[in-house]
């Protein structure tokens, strides 16, 4: 067997690793073996020299089978999966699960928590009274087969080397390569089980993909990964320059979920609900892309989806009265109104900047012990393409505690730019590619 030091070596030079080369760092790394030097140096060596596909298809099963498998074979029907490479305010698997399940498609998702600027589907549950996010594998595969649809909270042990290798290529800046970002998100899928996946691929300034192209680059990996899997696979890629929707916070986008369940939603949020559930519908063999998206829009429409959403909260424990009646669930936290500094157009945005505004006033973490105020966020007034006159009320901030306001207004101010012509928008979805299925 390859030692680390021969392994390095071989992958500076641009060879190809070997199938024990690949199994020997992650198993070596993940039981602390292989020191941070030398896994630094090796993902280093990965991001210059990059990956073949079947290294790439390698490096993600040894890193799915570094912890459980999950297996969710006890569950009747296709189990659909959604992953999103991480946005601002996309509250979307609240929409989706149920919508999904509305239409026969069984969902058994595990989410993650926030972290910086982005939020997590985990701490947006848990806003809502009493909703259980840890629940036995018992008790959630029988919500999945009852309901349609549970979202639980990850467990510890899902794909354990992908933790220490995305710790490591944070701090050596080597997160924004093609195979080591297919192999660190299809680890964690495929550990999860689900027989399809739907990926949402984010484009644009705030997203690790910066190009429609290196995008469709991405997601083609990742559904070559899943197909050589036997997963049916999809990827949408979307634009990531403006927030979806306007609520960004815990329990301000459970609210807009809701109203987006009940047909009340904005625009380009319900638009890409409906292409995404479409598709997860339709890997899950209940129609042609196009029927299912009618489908997806019916659920709608008839509220079955709004009553389905309200079938998964019950299951899971959580108090459905604040779901009919939002007002509940939003409480009365402070409020404080962001003006437009100048009469113009709002010519771009920066979505990072918004979430990190919504943490500020306590709707995030800035580190993973942090505690979460639900009731902080953002309501969005105005996003790009608006024309404001100064003074127009831009944004409404929202915390229970006034000491937040100061800094995160000025946060969110600078992620404003105003120009005198109104930009061009870009589709909300830049390219759609399906699997071979
Ligand atoms: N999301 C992940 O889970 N991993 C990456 O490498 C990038 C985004």
């Amino acid at each position: 067997m390859a030692t680390m030091t021969e392994i390095i070596g071989k992958k500076q030079r641009g060879e190809a690793l070997s199938q024990t080369d690949i199994a020997e760092f992650i198993n070596s790394y993940t039981k602390g073996e292989t020191p941070d030097y030398q896994a630094a140096a090796l993902l280093m060596a990965i991001y210059f020299k990059g990956m073949n596909h079947e290294e790439t298809v390698v490096l993600t099963e040894e890193m799915a089978h570094s912890g459980d498998m999950i297996d969710l074979s006890a569950i009747h029907g296709v189990k659909v999966d959604k992953h999103s490479t991480g946005g601002v305010g996309d509250k979307t698997t609240l929409i989706l699960a149920p919508i999904a399940a509305a239409c026969g498609a069984k969902v058994a998702k595990m989410s993650g928590r926030g972290l910086g600027h982005t939020g997590g589907t985990i701490d947006k549950l848990e806003s809502i009274p009493g909703f259980k996010t840890a629940l036995d594998k018992a008790e959630f595969f029988e919500i999945v087969n009852r309901v349609g649809a549970a979202v639980v909270g990850a467990t510890a042990n899902i794909a354990p080397a992908d933790k220490k290798i995305y710790a490591l290529r944070d701090l050596t800046c080597t997160v924004a390569s093609l195979p080591l970002i297919s192999a660190s998100i299809m680890s964690k899928k495929l550990a999860s089980g689900a027989d399809a996946i739907v990926l949402d691929v984010k484009c644009g300034s705030g997203a690790f993909m910066k190009t429609v192209d290196e995008a469709k680059a991405l997601a083609q990996m990742m559904i070559d990964i899943g197909e050589a899997h036997g997963r049916k696979m999809a990827a949408f890629i979307t634009d990531m320059d403006i927030p979806l929707g306007f609520a960004i916070g815990n329990a301000l986008e459970v609210k807009e979920a809701v109203e987006t369940l009940q047909g009340k939603g904005p625009a380009d949020l319900t638009e890409i609900c409906v292409q995404l559930a479409g598709s997860m519908i339709c890997l899950a063999g209940i129609g042609t892309l196009e029927e299912c998206t009618q489908k997806a829009r019916k659920a709608i429409s008839d509220g079955s989806g709004f009553r389905k959403f309200k079938e998964m909260i019950q299951a899971q424990g959580g108090d459905v009265s604040v779901i009919e009646d939002c007002s509940k669930l939003i409480g009365k936290p402070l409020e404080k109104i962001v003006r437009a500094p100048e009469s113009a157009y709002i010519s771009a945005m920066d979505t990072e900047r918004c979430g990190i505004a919504s943490m500020l006033l306590g709707a995030g973490r800035r580190k993973k012990e942090d505690a979460l105020d639900y009731h902080a966020g953002i309501i969005l007034e105005a996003k790009t393409g608006d024309k404001v006159r100064a003074g127009d009320v831009i944004a409404r901030l929202y915390s229970t505690k006034p000491e937040l306001f100061a800094e995160a207004e000025a946060e969110l101010l600078s992620a404003y730019s105003f120009g005198p012509k109104k930009p061009e928008l870009p589709p909300l979805v830049l390219a759609t590619l399906f699997g071979k299925c």
